[in-house]
């Protein structure tokens, strides 16, 4: 969709590495859940929306050898691909928007924070749902964070959804089981708090 990529690229274009309210110097939530899960350093990872997040830069220093990064804005992920310098060349980036691509792999592990929470309407969920289950593999685990019950109702001047556990299982029944969620008060650049939850999925047997 256009006017959603021209969004992104203009965050990006006006706006630092460390200046976004998603801001993370650490992602540890997200690095400590990959870490509980036991994921095969060889095994297939990918961040969706991943933007100027600094975990890919993490996982390609713990030893995850088959990362890949799609971000709807090519300005975030030049930026990505300038920092990690030499490193670059081990991931496998995707511009493209998570609604209209079609996996031509599939991955072990699919994490997502903040991205699934943008779709307000159904078909664009829906979409998100398709990419999911063609692009992750049988055994596959899922880590989406959103915003809580008690989050904002915007993020980067848009609307979004914020989830609870009944609400985030709906939107994958049939597809992925709920294995458990953590709770992140997350601190914005500007100092303000933000409820995320980390839902860590399994994928449904028969899904
Ligand atoms: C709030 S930021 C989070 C970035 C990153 N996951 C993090 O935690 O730092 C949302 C990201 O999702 C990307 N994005 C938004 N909608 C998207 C879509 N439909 N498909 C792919 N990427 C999208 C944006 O460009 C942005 O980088």
């Amino acid at each position: 969709m256009v006017e959603r990529r021209d969004h992104w690229e203009n965050i990006y274009a006006s706006r630092g590495e460390d200046e976004v309210s998603w801001f993370q110097k650490n992602p540890s939530c997200s690095l400590d859940i990959i870490a509980q899960i036991g994921i095969d350093k060889a095994a297939p990872i990918i961040d969706i929306g991943g933007g100027t997040s600094r975990l890919i830069d993490a996982l390609i220093d713990r030893g995850y050898t088959d990362t890949s990064v799609l971000d709807i804005s090519k300005r975030a992920i030049s930026v990505t691909r300038e920092r990690l310098g030499r490193f670059q060349d081990s991931v496998d980036w995707i511009v493209d928007d998570v609604t209209e691509w079609v996996p031509r792999r599939r991955y072990a592990l699919w994490h997502d924070r903040a991205v699934l929470h943008f779709l307000t309407d159904e078909a664009d969920r829906t979409s998100y749902r398709n990419a999911l289950a063609n692009g992750l593999s049988k055994n596959g685990n899922v880590v989406i964070a959103t915003f809580g019950p008690d989050g904002p109702q915007q993020c980067s001047g848009l609307p979004v959804v914020r989830y609870d556990k009944d609400a985030i299982e709906d939107v994958f029944d049939g597809l992925l089981r709920l294995e458990c969620s953590s709770s992140e008060d997350h601190t914005t650049p500007s100092g303000a708090h933000q409820a995320f939850i980390f839902y860590r999925f399994t994928r449904d047997v028969g899904g």
